[in-house]
């Protein structure tokens, strides 16, 4: 029996950040957190099969073979296990993921990724799940991911409960809400991130004198950042994601030892974007940077070429990408699977 699904998910931008867990088993967050999906500018696709004529489970992201023993491939690779163990299907599986950008540079690879094979493994294995079950599957894989499941602007609701049944995500509004509203990805560097989220936001929540703060007013943040997003006030919104990536970047740094994301390139777009938005008198732009030195700037189209004149002039500015709102995840059919591109069947 073969049992195959090929899905493209994208990466998805916290407005609000997740850093820090209630419970490191779960992936349950200590605050809510409040993202944008992207189109299609940055993409992964991933083909899934469920097939007996497989003697191993198999698992290759661009081109690489994982490591199926290594413990952080383990625990992300684990919702596939929970969701054949649910469709009681006992065959090996393939799963074969691309990204079209750079893996792990701050570019949230993991979450597109993950996402996508959880909409493909579920399709797959004819799993009739709403996204909000989706969400707590993928939620355990990597908890960013699971805001990717949507299109458009996405919660991820903490939730209460002991066993996580409760945090998922929730829509707030479709991409077609706000359409004008883009980002640009100024990438500061191509490399792999020194220190991973996972430990990362471990060694913050246990060192950090500064965290006992965070989740209450983050709780707060989300509830102004949906009101901003609902009544498409920009400036609302611009200023609650500056004074977000701000607060999660300060208490990083605020962790011992120490964990520094930006770089040089990074601090200058901060003044930079400081600069433009002073001289135009009003917020036109806001950045906010994840577990990485690359800016995100996000922005309304009508203010992108003159952003990307002024990153084009930064020092250590590789390259810039720009990205809409998307529409989460979708099906490919049967011809676009690439799961026989690296494996012989
Ligand atoms: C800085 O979702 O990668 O991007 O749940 O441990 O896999 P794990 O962490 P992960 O953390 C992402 C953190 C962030 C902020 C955000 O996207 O909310």
């Amino acid at each position: 029996m073969d049992l195959s699904a090929t899905a493209i998910a994208t990466p998805n931008i916290a407005l609000i950040k997740y850093w820090g867990k209630e419970d490191e088993k779960l992936i349950i967050p200590k605050n809510s957190s409040i993202s944008i999906t992207l189109d299609e500018s940055l993409s992964t696709k991933t083909s899934v099969l469920f097939s007996s004529s497989l003697k191993e489970d198999i698992f290759y992201i661009n081109g690489e073979k994982q490591d199926l023993s290594n413990n952080e491939v383990k625990e992300r690779f684990n919702i596939i296990n929970m969701l054949r163990q649910e469709a009681n299907v006992n065959e090996h599986v393939a799963v074969v993921s691309e990204n079209n950008f750079p893996t792990a540079a701050g570019l949230a690879s993991s979450a597109s990724g993950i996402s996508a094979m959880v909409f493909a493994a579920s399709k797959a294995l004819s799993l009739n799940k709403s996204l909000f079950e989706l969400g707590i599957i993928a939620r355990q894989g990597s908890g960013s991911s699971c805001r990717s499941l949507a299109g458009g602007f996405v919660k991820w609701e903490k939730g209460s409960r002991k066993d996580g049944l409760d945090s998922s995500i929730r829509q707030i509004a479709p991409s077609s809400h706000w359409p004008e509203i883009i980002d640009i990805i100024a990438i500061a560097s191509k490399s792999k991130k020194k220190i991973p989220s996972r430990s990362g936001m471990k060694q913050t929540v246990e060192t950090s004198i500064l965290y006992k703060a965070r989740p209450e007013y983050a709780e707060e943040a989300c509830i102004s950042m949906e009101k901003a997003i609902l009544s498409k006030d920009f400036e609302s919104l611009a200023l609650l994601t500056m004074r977000d990536s701000n607060n999660m970047h300060a208490l990083m740094l605020d962790t011992w030892p120490p964990i520094i994301y930006l770089n040089q390139t990074s601090l200058e777009i901060i003044g930079e974007i400081q600069n433009l938005n002073q001289s135009m008198g009003k917020l036109v732009a806001a950045y906010t940077f994840d577990a990485g030195p690359n800016a995100h700037i996000i922005t309304t189209k009508e203010h992108e070429k003159e952003i990307r004149n002024i990153l084009e002039g930064i020092d250590g500015v590789e390259s810039i990408i720009s990205a809409g709102i998307g529409n989460g995840p979708r099906l490919l059919g049967e011809k676009d699977s690439i799961i026989e591109k690296y494996i012989k069947l």
